[in-house]
């Protein structure tokens, strides 16, 4: 009798520290930066676990980047298809070397040695030809590319030297899913994982943060190919090397468009963000030309749409919710995630975007903002 009383109390016992473990280790983990939890973090980095923390475009969710068992990890963790390569993150130029990542010519480094000195730390990301040897085939999805940043947001950059290691993460939201930029955002996403996952707050937000992903420039030879659309566009790369003395003539800047067929996992996306859904809302969302002021003179009912748009003067009284995107186009990519997570958690019949009213453009930000935009909707457009 007593020792089945014992039993009971044992199991009782076991049951209550599973529902602990359960509750409050295995579930994501949000901590504010300091120089104590950084060093955490590195330690966390360079020992194969996965770290979600802030750049001065979006979250990244981030693991040691020479560690094909980590990197591993981020695909299981996003549901990422393993055709889709990862950026690696480092301070600096001289990380690219000091890691051997590349093996590329002395005019392909002199041009990249010219772009990072005019980008870096900042939203842009090089792709060149990789070191088969040192980056694990995971990063490089198979291909034979590796690409790397130096980003400028400080906890990124404090996090990558207490690593030591270069830091390989893609944005930390899940696949398909709109881009994070801020923790809760990443702390939404993995609520209901049933994972230990740790993820670094900024203390204080970066005024200057972009919003939207670091531009993608291939470098090979003489051709510098776009492959995503960022801040930093075509122009400021042709003045840069320009600036530099390079012979303008010789050299190629063209964008990059090609779409991979929906469910295509077998080809190495040769470009982020080519499987068409993508940055997407879970609300069925539309993309609409006209300035949201059209909204008050539509005939449409919209009391249930959501409306995200730039420009507030024109905010519309009509719709479920009108969010303001702001008045400039920095602003607009700024607050783009945000409003679009924003708007999937109010329930309504759908989402309109509408950046019809952001006049000005800063280097590649328009055509960023259309492609992310495009993707999101899936082009499906709205008339009011
Ligand atoms: O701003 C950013 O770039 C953010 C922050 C966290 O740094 N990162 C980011 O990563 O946007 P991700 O994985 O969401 O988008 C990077 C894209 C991938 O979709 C991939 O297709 C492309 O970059 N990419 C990465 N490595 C590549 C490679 N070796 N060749 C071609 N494309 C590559
Ligand atoms: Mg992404």
């Amino acid at each position: 009798m007593h020792f089945l009383l014992l039993i009971g109390f044992i199991s009782t016992l076991v049951g209550i520290y599973q529902r602990f473990i359960k509750k409050y280790i295995y579930r994501p983990h949000v901590l504010p930066s300091n120089p104590i939890v950084i060093w955490f973090y590195g330690w966390l980095i360079r020992n194969g676990f996965l770290v979600g923390f802030p750049t001065e475009t979006v979250f990244g969710m981030g693991a040691n980047g020479l560690d094909s068992i980590a990197v591993s990890k981020i695909y299981d963790i996003k549901q990422r298809p393993s055709n889709n390569p990862v950026i690696l993150h480092i301070n600096g130029i001289e990380e690219v070397f000091e890691h051997n990542l590349v093996i590329i010519t002395s005019h392909e480094e002199k041009i990249l040695r010219c772009l990072a000195e005019a980008f870096w730390d900042g939203p842009a990301t090089f792709v060149m030809r990789a070191n088969l040897n040192v980056v694990p085939s995971n990063v490089r999805a198979g291909g034979n590319f590796v690409s790397f940043r130096s980003p400028s947001h400080p906890d990124a950059k404090r996090l990558i030297k207490a690593a030591g290691c270069p830091i390989a993460a893609p944005s930390a939201n899940k696949y398909g899913y709109v881009s994070p930029t801020q923790a809760s955002d990443v702390l939404g996403d993995y609520l209901n994982d049933g994972r230990c996952l740790f993820i670094l707050d900024e203390t204080t937000p970066m005024l200057d943060s972009d919003g939207i992903e670091s531009a993608i420039f291939k470098i090979v030879g003489n051709t510098i190919t776009i492959l995503r659309s960022g801040r930093i566009g075509e122009g400021q790369v042709f003045t840069a090397l320009a600036k530099a003395g390079f012979n303008m003539e010789q050299i190629v800047i063209s964008y990059f468009i090609r779409v991979l067929e929906e469910g295509d996992t077998s080809t190495v996306a040769e470009a982020p963000g080519q499987h068409y859904r993508h940055y997407s809302p879970n609300t069925l969302t539309f993309r609409s030309s006209v300035a949201p002021s059209f909204a008050e003179r539509t005939n449409r009912d919209l009391s249930k749409y959501v409306i995200i748009a730039a420009n507030n003067e024109h905010a519309s009284e009509k719709c479920l919710k009108y969010i303001s995107l702001g008045k400039t186009i920095t602003e607009t990519a700024r607050n783009l995630y945000k409003s679009m997570r924003e708007a999937d958690l109010l329930k309504s019949d759908g989402i309109i975007i509408s950046i019809a009213s952001a006049e000005d453009n800063v280097g590649g930000l328009k055509r960023a903002l259309e492609e992310k935009i495009d993707r999101a909707t899936e082009k499906r457009f709205i008339e009011l």
